[in-house]
């Protein structure tokens, strides 16, 4: 009965990834997926998440339902993580997500029923999945120039002129830091200027933030784009947040959707919205990931030492970053590979071509996503001289 169904595409993610577990090369390389691994190529569970996790056990916590909107105590923890300490919490609507996807899903949802402008503008490039989720929502989705292929830097200019060319209230996808797959981030002055544009043009700003405290290793300076807009207060704003790479919950899926309301009544008609988009999809969310967010983040004890380990993570990345460019030059490569060290977060856009990516994974079995975007996570003491050479081979060669 299935016979007119075809074969759908394979994720441009997802299936690399699923390609490395497959291939039998002893040589074999994983820098596809943006996962954290340690200095020795293996996940890291966060100690202060397993003491999270003990703590949930000795305290025999219930595996009931959560409420649709999810774990009002994670929620707060992970509002006050992204918008201050001191945020008015009457001002903030904001709903458990399925991570940083369902966190874009359910936003783009609820756009589609309730913002009047159905056009979203995407930066090119930025993580595949973006287009296919708001796709999946209904909106019209559009390029907007972000990054500047030939320079291997910041396209200002181009993404400006974008946001003025957008009709006015247009829905904005920004990456609040650490953009993916670039690395390459607005300076705050450049900020500057493009909350001038979304302002004068009423554009409304969906951040979508995956990497707060994974790109510098301070989960304050990583959130001063996000709470530069915000404070703004003239700029209609939506912030999707994921907890998997900050707290190496990928698995738990665990994250939020906010927006900024004007109080306590708004809040309660967007949170009734709210839930009526989430309860057709799946109810209500998983709770165990929550409890470990809320449970280290209230701890007085557990939150510093988590931001140290959060800050691990991001310096152990930032030495791969340096050391890959270090020895690239090292086994010869002659070309310029200062925008690699300029990056952050998890990834360095080496501007390979696709031919070159290919070229690494079938001669190498060096797993990568097609646009040239390499994880620094999967790069490590062991690997980073072989991934060097390859890389050197295939773009000199
Ligand atoms: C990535 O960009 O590699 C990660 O965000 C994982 C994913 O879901 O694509």
């Amino acid at each position: 009965v299935w016979s007119k169904v075809e074969t759908g595409p394979p994720d441009a993610i997802l299936g690399i990834a699923q390609a490395f577990r497959e291939c039998q090369d002893d040589r074999k390389v994983n820098v596809c997926v943006g996962a954290y691994r340690d200095t020795q190529g293996k996940p890291w569970v966060l100690p202060t998440v397993r003491a999270a996790e003990q703590k949930l056990l000795e305290n025999d916590d219930p595996k009931d339902y959560l409420p649709i909107e999810g774990d009002t105590g994670f929620i707060t923890e992970a509002v006050k993580f992204a918008y201050g300490q001191n945020v008015d919490l009457s001002t903030v609507a904001a709903v458990q997500t399925l991570s940083g996807t369902g966190a874009c899903r359910i936003g783009g949802e609820f756009l589609a029923h309730f913002w009047e402008n159905k056009n979203i503008y995407i930066p090119t490039p930025t993580w595949g999945n973006h287009w296919k989720i708001f796709k999946e929502c209904g909106l019209e989705t559009h390029p907007y120039r972000y990054y500047d292929r030939s320079t291997n830097r910041l396209d200002l200019i181009g993404f400006i002129e974008d946001l003025e060319a957008a009709p006015e209230g247009s829905i904005i996808l920004l990456h609040a830091c650490a953009h993916n797959p670039t690395g390459c981030d607005p300076t705050l002055d450049q900020w500057k200027r493009i909350a001038d544009v979304l302002e004068r043009k009423g554009h409304l700003a969906f951040f979508d933030s995956a990497y707060q405290g994974f790109a510098s290793g301070d989960a304050e300076r990583d959130a001063a784009a996000f709470r530069y807009v915000t404070d703004r207060k003239t700029i209609p704003v939506l912030l999707a947040q994921s907890f998997a790479k900050n707290f190496g919950l990928y698995g738990e899926r665990c994250g939020t959707l906010s927006m900024i309301c004007s109080g306590e009544e708004e809040r309660q008609r967007l949170l009734s919205q709210l839930r009526c988009v989430i309860r057709p999809m799946y109810s209500s969310p998983p709770r165990h990931g929550s409890s470990i967010v809320k449970t280290v983040l209230s701890d007085s004890q557990l939150a510093p030492q988590y931001y140290e380990e959060c800050a691990t993570m991001a310096n152990r990345i930032q030495a791969m970053r340096e050391l890959l460019v270090k020895t690239l030059a090292e086994v010869g490569s002659t070309h310029d590979w200062s925008h690699v060290s300029e990056q952050i977060g998890m990834f360095a856009f080496t501007g390979m071509s696709e031919e070159m990516c290919d070229q690494l994974t079938k001669d190498y079995a060096i797993y990568l996503t097609r646009d040239g975007r390499i994880s620094i996570a999967g790069l490590n003491d062991s690997n980073i001289r072989y991934v060097a050479e390859a890389i050197h081979a295939v773009t000199d060669g």
